[in-house]
């Protein structure tokens, strides 16, 4: 079974939920698995955090469901009772903290200071959520947060949205992001589900930020590739000579031969290229492991570049670590 916290990163935003109506909750549920994002963290900020949570889990099954704005171990007993998989708090608080660890549940207690992260680190919990993300300095206080504390990843909530989300996912020290932009209570109460929906649907496109990069041409041998290298440099395109292929501007690089794909390659920027191979899995995209090259050491750290296994138009194609 996979591991719940690459489930996080793999789903990459955590949909905030305060519902106050649980009869809502299968439709909200369903919601957000059509747009591609199953999971949920159900606050405990409304009377019927636990029954929605119930309602979610029974509705859809394989969606990470769990629940936020957990204040006291009362609320955390109530919550995996009534099936949360994992425990979110605003705050660290140790009693809440104890109970997860003893009874096995992930939690992920709210940080926003390095005295806070140095006891949740102290008890052993490493994956945090950072809280309120943008008021306390945003992607650059988790870049700041990654010099002294390189075993914890965060989870920023609090002002994510879909137009600051992909800063927040491209960096190594972040597990997931949150919120509740998608899930805005007159969405909920309104029952625009499509609307929801859609949310999701921007929200991961962004979180992704998939661009093409450069564009890959296959040749027949060094001469030939020189040859088209050459004939770039008419439309004002520099050669750079490398030991397998010449780049002619960035956006070409001439394959010394026959490189892979059966015209060339396209090379595809992402944010995270596990979260990204997650996601492309539903469209029939695997990695061909083999060809995967790591940001450090391989098993330690994350994937630089891969390619996929099936061509697109031609073209094979390859991930790149923004
Ligand atoms: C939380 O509880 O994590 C925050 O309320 C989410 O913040 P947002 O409302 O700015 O998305």
């Amino acid at each position: 079974m996979a591991d719940i916290y690459d489930t996080f990163r793999d789903i990459g935003i955590i949909p905030v939920v305060a519902i106050e109506d649980a009869s809502k909750a299968a439709d909200l549920a369903h919601a957000l698995v059509k747009g591609g994002l199953p999971a949920s963290e159900v606050t405990f900020r409304t009377a019927c955090a636990a029954e929605a949570i119930e309602a979610m889990v029974k509705a859809e099954p394989d969606m990470l469901v769990g629940a936020g704005t957990v204040l006291n171990v009362e609320q955390a007993e109530k919550a995996v009772k009534a099936g949360a998989k994992f425990i979110v708090s605003p705050g660290y608080n140790p009693d809440v903290v104890d109970w997860c660890i003893a009874n096995n549940i992930p939690t992920m207690p709210g940080i926003s200071n390095p005295s806070e992260i140095t006891a949740c680190i102290n008890k052993g919990v490493t994956h945090l959520k950072l809280f309120p993300a943008e008021r306390k300095g945003g992607y650059k206080i988790i870049d700041d947060f990654g010099g002294p504390f390189p075993q914890c990843t965060f989870m920023p909530t609090g002002g994510v949205t879909t137009e600051n989300v992909s800063e927040y996912a491209k960096r190594k020290n972040i597990l997931c992001m949150g919120g509740t932009w998608m899930v805005k209570k007159p969405l909920i109460e309104g029952e625009k589900w499509d609307e929801i929906t859609q949310i999701c649907k921007d929200a991961v496109k962004a979180m992704h930020g998939f661009k093409i990069d450069h564009v890959g041409i296959n040749t027949k041998d060094e001469a030939d590739a020189m040859s088209v290298a050459d004939t770039f440099e008419a439309f004002g395109l520099a050669k750079k000579v490398g030991n397998s292929s010449i780049f002619s501007s960035e956006s070409i690089e001439v394959m010394k031969g026959k490189g892979r794909g059966t015209m060339g390659h396209l090379s595809v920027i992402c944010n995270n290229i596990e979260r990204a191979l997650a996601y492309l899995k539903q469209f029939g995209f695997n990695p061909v492991m083999e060809t995967a090259s790591y940001t450090g050491k391989k098993g330690e750290s994350p994937m630089k570049v891969v390619y996929l296994d099936k061509e697109v138009g031609g073209f094979a194609v390859h991930l790149k670590r923004v």
